[in-house]
């Protein structure tokens, strides 16, 4: 049984997404805590499942290797096989991911290597592109330029705004997540094979 951390920074539905999936008993995976950078309402869904959480506030630190050291030390207690993030608005220090390449996955709302950032969905629509997508990466120390798992393009319609292009995204994210995570816990997907350059 693979075990797997989630990073959350906001409402968590692609987590919950995740939760839902594992609590199939036939899932290979199971979500042993949600950790995040402030009190996400995500959290909530963990509390349904009755995973533990962890708050590591970036507030509380004075430097972003700080935050990481402590966001690591929580990760050390829980052990997981795979971290997954999944809406956390933060950029992890390199120290980090270092440590625990290559087993931290992030979604994202584009068609990765176009639009990464934290502005993936609005960055699309300013360009006036008739298409975008999602992708699951592997994480290395650049922003969003890790080794693609998983992406599926995803249609811009003409009257979309923000919020109406990023919802239907997130289905489709939700969908590459929870293939790549079981792809990894049956051992289809290698994520030290994917990240050999
Ligand atoms: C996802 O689109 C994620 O890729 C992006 O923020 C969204 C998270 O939403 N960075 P939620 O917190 O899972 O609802």
């Amino acid at each position: 049984m693979l075990t797997v951390a989630v990073l959350i920074s906001g409402a968590g539905s692609n987590l919950r997404a995740l939760l839902d999936a594992v609590a199939d008993p036939g899932f290979p995976a199971s979500v042993v805590a949600v950790g995040a950078d402030r009190e996400a309402d995500g959290f909530a869904h963990a509390e349904d499942f009755g995973i533990p959480t962890f708050l590591v506030p970036w507030e509380s630190y004075s430097s972003r290797e700080e935050w990481g050291a402590a966001l690591g030390e929580q990760l050390d207690v829980w052990k997981p096989d795979l971290v997954v993030l999944s809406g956390l608005m933060r950029l992890l220090p390199a120290s980090l991911v270092e440590a625990w390449a290559p087993r931290i996955i992030n979604t994202h709302p584009a068609y990765l290597p176009e639009f990464p950032g934290a502005h993936g969905v609005r960055d699309a629509l300013a360009a006036g592109v008739t298409q975008t997508g999602a992708s699951v990466i592997v994480v290395d120390t650049g922003v969003d330029t890790g080794p693609i798992l998983a992406q599926e393009r995803v249609p811009v319609l003409p009257d979309d705004d923000e919020h109406s292009l990023h919802d239907r995204i997130k289905p489709v994210e939700r969908r590459l997540l929870i293939d790549v995570v079981h792809r990894i816990a049956t051992g289809d997907l290698d994520l030290a094979a994917e990240s050999t350059p």
